[in-house]
């Protein structure tokens, strides 16, 4: 199963990848995720993302391209993987069907999560995350048991640096100009499915499945890359 997670910041993108992540068996790949790691790692990648993701910009095609080419090749990706995050550009997206193409394999579905502008804010605003394994939670959707603590793993609760208002509403200006024509480029043969995101977690996972149920039973279901 090879699937692209597509939707405004704060749509629900890592929500639903951590979902059918633990559903189906494959991983979860989160190219903000890996950026934020690299950044607190203060690696080469993550100093060259840094000036950007803080902007609330884009980190460069070749950098992303390369980054996402290396990780679907390690050996937890043979059976697939969910893309969250990747591709933000119609070069991404195309750079990404050349590369699977090249190994005869390809994104079987996008899906496009759909959610308001002042939601997104909204959602934004009050999200956490565990500073040790990268949960999400929800200041009022999706609460931790204890007080600003990881369920997981016991880990203290952030605010993302590029989630204070301003960042996040240029991440939306960005989103419209840079990665909404991504949605168009899986419409043209057939690849988008777009759920209503505008409602509780549970039940947009429920639709998630819908979709999925018919890809795991297909006779294209667990191809190698
Ligand atoms: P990234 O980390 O990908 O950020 P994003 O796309 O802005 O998405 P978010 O993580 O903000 O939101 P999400 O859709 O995952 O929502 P979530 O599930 O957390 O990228 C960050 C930066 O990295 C970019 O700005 C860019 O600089 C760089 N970057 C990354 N990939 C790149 C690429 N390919 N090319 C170039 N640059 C790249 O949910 C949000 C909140 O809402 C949470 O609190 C959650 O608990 C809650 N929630 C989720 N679902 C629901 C629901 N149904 N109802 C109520 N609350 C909900």
């Amino acid at each position: 199963m090879r699937l692209v997670l597509l939707g405004l910041p704060g749509a629900g993108k890592g929500t639903q990848g951590e979902l059918i992540a633990s559903k189906y068996g494959i991983p979860h790949i989160s190219t903000g995720h890996i950026i934020r790691q690299a950044v607190s790692a203060g690696s080469d990648l993550g100093q060259k993302a840094n000036l950007y993701i803080s902007g609330g910009n884009l980190v460069p095609d070749e950098l992303m391209i390369q980054l996402v080419y290396e990780r679907i090749r390690e050996p937890d990706c043979t059976q697939g993987w969910i893309l969250d995050g990747f591709p933000r550009t119609v070069h991404q997206a195309r750079a990404l069907d050349q590369c699977l193409a090249e190994a005869g394999a390809a994104v079987q579905m996008a899906i496009d999560i759909r959610i308001t502008q002042e939601e997104a804010i909204k959602r934004i605003a009050q999200r956490r995350m565990c500073s040790q394994c990268g949960a999400v939670y929800h200041l009022k959707y999706y609460r931790t048991k204890g007080e600003g603590v990881c369920d997981i793993c016991g880990g203290d609760l952030f605010r993302r640096e590029d989630d204070n208002e301003e960042t996040a509403r240029k991440r939306l200006e960005v989103h419209m100009r840079q990665t909404h024509p991504v949605t168009h480029y899986y419409a043209q043969d057939g690849r988008l499915y777009s759920i209503d995101g505008v409602r509780s977690i549970d039940e947009v996972f429920a639709d998630v499945e819908n979709y999925l149920s018919g890809l795991v039973e297909g006779p294209d279901a667990g191809e190698v890359l």
